[in-house]
């Protein structure tokens, strides 16, 4: 189920759909403990000493063109900041709460920055919006305290149509903390949140925002956390991820297990093959600085995706098979295949139907010797004997057609070297 829109969802998703990367960026009071987003709760921190946070965020070398710049420096097309996260500290000017950035030592509207230094440096807007607020008892308790319950709602409806107002056009509404704890028996979380109506709001708002499913109504994506899981075809998803531990998006101060660039890059490939993309996130410091081991993983991205982008911007679904060697990623009548596990001088996939007319090699732009046997072995040769990229290396085949397989409709057929 998703609200009405006015614009066909092809014409209104078809930037996302081409897009496939993002930054996400989880910044807050939360990154001066430095223990992630959620210490507020995780360490059961009563209300007024996490308020205090807010007058120690001010931070100096905050500066949304250098965050631009990383993003775009990582071929990334879109962006997503937490504009207030489960906390309710608003990075934003709010006329319904007075725990802001703005009304409190920081004095500013990092929204506001943010929107004006990403829309100038082309990317995409997203705002991520916590629906719940820890600071209500009635977001814990609603029956028994229905009051703090529905100023809750208040003035969460009264922030998205801030945000939806105040910041010129936006792209996506990046829900997040629809669940609620002791949701009224016969509530949906969609009636608790009310977001028939509001996400209704804030599309008439902006006409061509995306939203997420995180507010009880399916909407327009699908959001696997963590994991690179591919929806059904024909509906969007996007995969967020940390690139440190799973356990926290805001800043952590001491967290040494990073994922490497090559396992990034490799879940990029993952969602660019099921037609999703991929959000990858930063914590910032509290001062406002990326770190420099994100900022180098981002860059590296970057470098990879200017060789081998075409593979990944507005791929589609390819039937191909890629063996143990990788993943194929197809645009019309080409196929990539990335391949994660560079083979030597020969890589050959299976039951390959379309006939080749060339193939070469991305990172060097050679060409690769092609040889298609009857039963639909393609003999991809030529190749150098060490990989060409010490992350993936993205062979681009043209074929006559769509690439197709052939289907084996005799399982055994292939031990006598035919297809069927
Ligand atoms: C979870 C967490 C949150 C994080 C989000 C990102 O829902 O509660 O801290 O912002 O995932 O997807």
């Amino acid at each position: 189920m998703a609200t009405k829109k006015t614009l066909s969802d092809v014409e209104r998703l078809k930037w996302f759909h081409e897009a496939r990367f993002g930054l996400f960026i989880h910044w807050g009071l939360y990154a001066i403990p430095g223990r992630g987003e959620w210490v507020m709760f995780q360490e059961r921190i009563p209300k007024a000493e996490y308020a205090k946070l807010a007058g120690k965020f001010n931070p100096g070398k905050f500066d949304a063109t250098a965050w631009a710049k990383v993003a775009a420096g990582a071929g990334m097309k879109y962006a997503v900041l937490t504009t207030r996260h489960h906390d309710g500290f608003c990075l934003f000017d709010s006329k319904v709460s007075d725990f802001t950035s703005v009304k409190t030592r920081a004095k500013r509207d990092f929204v506001a920055e943010y929107v004006k230094a990403f829309r100038k440096a082309g990317i995409k807007i997203g705002f991520y919006y916590s629906l719940l607020d820890w600071r209500y008892p009635g977001y814990w308790m609603p029956e028994k305290h229905p009051d703090s319950a529905k100023e809750m709602a208040g003035q969460y409806e009264a922030q998205v149509r801030e945000l939806m107002t105040n910041y010129g056009k936006i792209d996506v509404l990046w829900y997040d903390g629809g669940w609620v704890p002791n949701l009224p028996e016969g509530k949906t979380l969609a009636q608790f949140w009310n977001s028939k109506k509001v996400n209704a709001m804030a599309r008439e708002l902006q006409p061509h925002l995306i939203i997420n499913n995180r507010s009880g109504i399916d909407e327009d994506l699908d959001t696997p956390e963590q994991h690179v899981t591919a929806s059904k075809p024909g509906r969007g998803w996007e995969s967020c991820m940390t690139i440190g531990d799973s356990c926290g998006w805001g800043y952590i101060r001491n967290n040494p297990n990073m994922k490497t660039t090559t396992q990034l890059l490799q879940n990029l490939v993952i969602a660019a093959a099921g037609e999703g993309n991929y959000l990858l996130n930063v914590g910032p410091r509290p001062d406002g600085t990326i770190r420099g081991r994100e900022k180098d993983r981002l860059r590296a991205m970057g470098k990879w995706l200017k060789v081998n982008g075409e593979a990944i911007y507005g791929s589609q679904r390819c039937p191909l098979h890629g063996g143990m060697i990788g993943l194929w990623t197809a645009k019309g009548n080409t196929g990539y295949l990335n391949v994660f596990r560079w083979p030597g001088e020969e890589a050959v996939v299976p039951l390959v139907k379309t006939k080749v007319k060339s193939a070469k090699l991305l990172a060097t732009g050679k060409k690769v010797k092609v040889k298609q046997e009857h039963n639909g072995r393609l003999v991809l040769s030529g190749l150098p004997k060490s990989p060409p990229d010490p992350d993936i290396a993205v062979i681009k085949v043209q074929f006559e057609g769509k690439p197709a397989s052939m289907a084996e409709t005799d399982a055994a057929a292939w031990l006598e070297g035919k297809a069927k």
